[in-house]
This record gives structure tokens, C-alpha cells and sequence, in this order.
């Protein structure tokens, strides 16, 4: 009796043990410990990008040109830091460490070579403004982590620089390493995959990639931001090559990148109608553009919005209310007027803040986004302080997203035909928040994403 209950309880206990043998195995893959680069260089183990000019003119252009190479020194991420999370950690010292990480996307050389944290400000012009630099990339060799993420890559300052390419000629300035983690999207999610003290996934553009399309098509990162063109001369003393990878990194911050990402197309069911009657408008938009979501990255940031308006015969303009779909959370996913971001209130010293407009924009409109949430709850744009996440309301790639506007023709709407206009707009940061704090205006300017125009007639 005893040995058949026996037998019975180990068939139970043995799936039981290696299913937790197995999450065991996973958890420390997932939390491998990272050699900790915090100081443990100085800054005289990194070349400035200005030497390496000297032979890679054209590469150094087009990376001056892009937002990694002012990734410490960029107006918005100078006040961020300086202003909300240095003070938050002097407020709260158990999070200094998490601000200090800041560096290790932002300024790898300062994080690993400054030993000052928080490093000099920008305009003291430290070695701390190389920022996203030629070294810290092409020093890197693998990423210490399976997904990378938080600065997990593994790097070595020296003389061997580490690229894709098999070079044509010697550099005379240093050695060269060809090593295939270039040409994956894993080298670019050490700093664009970030996971914040509360375990949340506050930045995910490479596993928003890896869960997508264009992981299984092979399409890389480095193809759409990075393409191959030529013939571009790579160094000064090289052949040209045809498929050079250019440094151009263009992103959010490009208008001409950010323009025709979702297509979008709007319909009325009918195509005439009397004053008081029904008219249901259907906008699609297809997200062809981007390897991952669309906003990504610093989507605590960013909105894009759907603005639907009607102009009557005689030029009066109406605007459109987007049909609520009845999901969880979905009051964040429609502009409207309410007070957020009220956790600013703790660095900047001001007791009982009451917060800012969560949106700045006409209510009613649909927001592709998700809501960041501080402990309490409430909405944050402080990334390190988000304890939890709202609704995923963005559009991924490939993916089209249906909204319908029922709109009830006015009784005051004139005669003759109706112009009816779709347009996806887009701010980096939502406006005021940026004017709370003085950011530059260009970080809260519209972008038009895209437009589309349809005609109803309105009966007398
Ligand atoms: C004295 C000139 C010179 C200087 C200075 C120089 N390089 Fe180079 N570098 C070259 C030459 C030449 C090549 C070979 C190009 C080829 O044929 O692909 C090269 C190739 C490279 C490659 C490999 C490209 C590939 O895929 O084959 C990397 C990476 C690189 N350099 C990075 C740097 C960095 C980073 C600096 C600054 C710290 C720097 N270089 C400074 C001349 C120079
Ligand atoms: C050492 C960390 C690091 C690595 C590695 C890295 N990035 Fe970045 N990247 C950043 C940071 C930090 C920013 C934000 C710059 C800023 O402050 O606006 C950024 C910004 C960008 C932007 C500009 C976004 C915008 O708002 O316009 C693009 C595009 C980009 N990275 C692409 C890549 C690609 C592609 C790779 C891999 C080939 C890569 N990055 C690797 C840290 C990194
Ligand atoms: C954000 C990371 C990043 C930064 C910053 C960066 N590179 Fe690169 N670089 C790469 C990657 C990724 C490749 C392409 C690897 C591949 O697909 O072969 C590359 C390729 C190159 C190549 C070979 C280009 C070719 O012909 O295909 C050279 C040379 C080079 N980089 C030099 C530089 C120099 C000089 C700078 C600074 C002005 C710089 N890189 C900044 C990531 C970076
Ligand atoms: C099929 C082309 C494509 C691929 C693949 C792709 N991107 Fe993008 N990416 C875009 C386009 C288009 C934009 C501009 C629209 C936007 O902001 O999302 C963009 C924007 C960005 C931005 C700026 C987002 C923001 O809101 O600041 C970052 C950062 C970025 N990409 C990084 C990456 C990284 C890292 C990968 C690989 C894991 C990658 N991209 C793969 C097309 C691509
Ligand atoms: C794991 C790497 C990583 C860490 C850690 C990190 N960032 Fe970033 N940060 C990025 C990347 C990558 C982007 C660009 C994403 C995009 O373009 O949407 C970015 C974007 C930003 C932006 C927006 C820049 C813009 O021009 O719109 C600000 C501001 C910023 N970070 C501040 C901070 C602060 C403050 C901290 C520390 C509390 C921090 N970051 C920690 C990688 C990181």
C-alpha cells in the first residue's frame, strides 16, 4: 500500500522539482550578475570621438548629427536629470544607485571614468559630453544578459576596437576586431531595453522588435537606422565601400523619419445625411514603418493623437469625439481634462503639488500610448519612480488599429458638402509637462504624422 502511494507521490513530486530546477536556471540567466562598470575605469582609458575624426570624417558627421551623440548633453535630458532625478535621490536615498545608472546609457565614459556622480554639467565640458560615443560602442564585445538590458554590455578600453565589417586595409591608429554581435539587435538593447527598480520594463524597443515581424524577416535595427549606402569612404586611407553602414541613427527626433510611419485612411458609412442624423466615421492606421512600436523608447514621454474634425459648406468646424471600445484602462487612451504628474512635486520641493494637465491637447481625441504610474498610482512621467504600467495602446509593427467616430450632424450645419479630416499627431513630450519645466519648445512641437481627408453632403 505505502509503496504504491509512494510511487504515486514521486510521479506528483519529480515534474514538480524540474519545473522549479528550470525556473531557478531561468531566473539566473535572467539576473546574471554584471560585472559592475561603476568607476572602474578612469577617463583617460577612452579616446574623445574628435581623434577618431581624424580619419572617419564622415562617419563622425553623421553621428554628430544624431541624438546619441547628445545623449548627456541634450536640453531635456539636462533638466531631467539634473533637475527630477538627482534631487529625487537626495530626497530618497535609496534610489541614488538607480540615478547613477542613468550614466550607464547616457555617458558610459562618465559612468565608468568620471568616479563623480552626478558628473560635471554640460557646460562645463567634460569628458562626460561624449555621451553615446565611437568608443563606448566599439569597445563593447557581448552583452552580459539574456534579454540585455540596463547597460549589460561587456567592455574593454584599449587600443582593439571591435566592429562587423573585415577591413580592407590596417588602421594605423588601432586594431581591429571583427566580431558579428555588431550586426544584432542585441547589441543595441544593452542601452534600449531598460527595466527600473520595481522590475517594470520601462523601455523595451529591442524586445518590442523580438516579439515582432521583423525578428522573423531578419530585418535588424541597423537596417533602418544605420542603412547600407555607398560608395562612402569609411576612413580616409580605405576604398570605398558600397554598403557601408552610415551613422545617420535618425529616430524620433528626425520629423522626416517620424513623418509617414502609420498610414492612415478615414470612411463614413454613408455618404449623405440630414441635420440630427448618425454618420460613423471608420479611421485605420497602419503602422508600416517601424520594427517595433509605435511611440517607442521613451514612451513615458510621448503621445500621438488621432484628431478627427468636420468643416460644413459654410467653413464652421466641428469637432469629433472617438467611440470609447469599453476596455480596461481605457480613460488614459482619450484625451481629457485632468491633473498628473503630481510625484514632481518631491525633487522640485513643492509640497502638495496639484500636478500639471495630463494631455494639453482638445479632449475627446484617441492617445496611442501607455500610462506610466508612480506608487500611488498616479500618473508619472518619471520613469524610475513607475511602479506599475497602464494599458499598451500603441500601435506595433504592422499592425493597424481600427477607431470609429459615430458623429450626429449638428442642427446648425450648413447645406452642401462636408469636408472631414483625420490627422496623427505627435509630441515628444507631452506640453505641459515641457512647459513646467522649461524645456526647450522644440521637445513639445507637433509633428503630423499623416492626414487623410474624406467628403459627406449634409441634406437641407
Ligand atoms: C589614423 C587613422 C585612424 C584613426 C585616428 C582612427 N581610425 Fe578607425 N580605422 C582606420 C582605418 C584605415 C580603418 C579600416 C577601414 C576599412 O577598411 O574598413 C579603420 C577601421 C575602424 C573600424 C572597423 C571598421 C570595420 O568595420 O572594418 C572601427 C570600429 C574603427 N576604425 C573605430 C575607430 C575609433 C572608435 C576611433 C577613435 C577612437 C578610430 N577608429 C580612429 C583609421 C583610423
Ligand atoms: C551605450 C548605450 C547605447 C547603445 C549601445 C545604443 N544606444 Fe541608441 N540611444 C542611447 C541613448 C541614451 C539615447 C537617447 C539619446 C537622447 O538622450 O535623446 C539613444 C538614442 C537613439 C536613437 C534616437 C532616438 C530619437 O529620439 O531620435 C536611435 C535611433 C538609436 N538610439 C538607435 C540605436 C541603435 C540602432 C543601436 C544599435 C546599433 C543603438 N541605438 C545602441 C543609448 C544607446
Ligand atoms: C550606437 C553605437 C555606435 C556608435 C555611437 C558608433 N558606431 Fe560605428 N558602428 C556601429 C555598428 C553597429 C556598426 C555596423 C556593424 C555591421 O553591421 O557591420 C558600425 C560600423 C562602423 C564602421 C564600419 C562601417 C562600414 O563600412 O560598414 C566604422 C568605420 C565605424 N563604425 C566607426 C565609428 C566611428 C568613428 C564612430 C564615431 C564617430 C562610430 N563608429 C560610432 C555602432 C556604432
Ligand atoms: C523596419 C524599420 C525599423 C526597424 C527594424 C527598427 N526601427 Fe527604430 N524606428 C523606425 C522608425 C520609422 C522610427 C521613427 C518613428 C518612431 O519614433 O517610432 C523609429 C524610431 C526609433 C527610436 C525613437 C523612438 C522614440 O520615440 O524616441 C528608437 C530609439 C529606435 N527606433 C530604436 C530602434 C532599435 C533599438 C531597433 C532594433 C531593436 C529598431 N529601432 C528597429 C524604424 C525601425
Ligand atoms: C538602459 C539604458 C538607460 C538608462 C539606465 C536610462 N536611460 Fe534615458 N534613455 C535611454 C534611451 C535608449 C533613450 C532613447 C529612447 C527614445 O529615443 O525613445 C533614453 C531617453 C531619455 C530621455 C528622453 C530624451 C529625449 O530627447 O526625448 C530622457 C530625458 C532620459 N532618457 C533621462 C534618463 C534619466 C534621468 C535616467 C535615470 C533615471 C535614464 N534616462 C536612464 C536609455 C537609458
Amino acid at each position: 500500500m505505502s509503496t504504491r502511494k509512494e510511487s504515486q507521490l514521486m510521479i506528483l513530486v519529480i515534474p514538480v522539482a524540474l519545473v522549479l530546477l528550470m525556473l531557478t536556471a531561468f531566473t539566473i540567466s535572467l539576473m546574471a550578475p554584471q560585472e559592475d562598470l561603476k568607476s572602474k575605469y578612469s577617463y583617460k582609458d577612452f579616446e574623445s570621438a574628435k581623434k577618431c575624426r581624424s580619419c572617419h570624417p564622415g562617419i563622425y558627421e553623421q553621428w554628430s548629427q544624431a541624438m546619441m551623440s547628445q545623449a548627456y548633453t541634450h536640453n531635456w535630458d539636462e533638466v531631467e536629470y539634473f533637475d527630477l532625478a538627482v534631487p529625487h535621490a537626495k530626497a530618497k536615498p535609496e534610489i541614488k544607485d538607480v540615478v547613477d545608472g542613468c550614466n550607464g546609457c547616457h555617458t558610459p565614459i562618465a559612468f565608468m571614468g568620471s568616479g563623480q556622480f552626478p558628473p560635471p554639467r554640460p557646460s562645463e565640458k567634460s569628458m562626460a559630453n561624449e555621451s553615446v560615443s565611437c568608443e563606448v560602442c566599439h569597445l563593447i564585445q557581448a552583452a552580459q544578459s539574456d534579454p540585455p538590458f540596463n547597460f549589460s554590455y561587456l567592455i574593454k578600453p584599449g587600443m582593439t576596437k571591435y566592429a562587423g565589417r573585415t577591413p580592407s586595409v590596417e588602421s594605423p591608429a588601432h586594431k581591429i576586431v571583427t566580431n558579428e554581435f555588431f550586426r544584432t539587435t542585441e547589441f543595441c538593447g544593452n542601452c534600449h531595453n531598460e527595466k527600473n527598480p520595481w522590475g517594470v520594463w520601462v523601455k523595451s524597443t529591442q524586445l518590442e522588435w523580438k516579439e515582432g515581424p521583423y525578428a522573423l524577416a531578419g530585418v535588424v535595427c541597423q537596417d533602418c537606422h544605420m542603412p547600407k549606402g555607398g560608395p562612402f569612404l569609411n576612413a580616409l586611407m580605405a576604398s570605398p565601400y558600397d554598403d557601408s553602414r552610415l551613422h545617420l541613427f535618425h529616430g524620433a527626433h528626425d520629423p522626416g523619419k517620424v513623418r509617414g510611419t502609420i498610414e492612415l485612411r478615414i470612411q463614413p458609412d454613408i455618404r449623405e445625411a440630414e441635420p440630427t442624423e448618425d454618420i460613423i466615421f471608420t479611421v485605420a492606421l497602419f503602422n508600416q514603418k517601424t520594427g517595433h512600436k509605435f511611440p517607442t523608447g521613451s514612451v513615458e514621454d510621448r503621445i500621438a493623437w488621432l484628431q478627427v474634425e468636420a468643416t460644413d459648406a459654410k467653413g464652421k468646424v466641428y469637432h469629433l469625439n472617438v467611440d470609447n471600445k469599453g476596455f480596461d484602462g481605457e480613460e488614459f487612451t482619450i484625451s481629457g481634462d485632468y491633473l498628473a504628474y503630481q510625484d514632481m512635486g518631491v525633487p522640485l520641493g513643492i509640497s502638495e503639488f496639484k500636478g500639471v494637465q495630463r494631455d494639453g491637447i482638445p479632449s475627446g481625441n484617441r492617445i496611442f500610448r501607455i500610462p506610466y504610474f508612480d506608487p500611488e498610482g498616479r500618473m508619472t512621467m518619471m520613469q524610475w519612480n513607475t511602479a506599475k504600467l497602464g494599458v499598451d495602446y500603441r500601435i506595433g509593427p504592422r499592425e493597424t488599429k481600427v477607431e470609429k467616430f459615430t458623429f450626429r450632424v449638428p442642427n446648425d450645419a450648413a447645406a452642401g458638402e462636408m469636408k472631414v479630416r483625420a490627422v496623427l499627431n505627435y509630441q515628444l513630450l507631452v506640453k505641459p509637462v515641457a512647459d513646467f519645466l522649461k524645456v526647450q519648445p522644440s521637445e513639445s512641437e507637433i509633428m503630423e504624422v499623416n492626414e487623410h481627408t474624406t467628403y459627406v453632403t449634409i441634406l437641407p
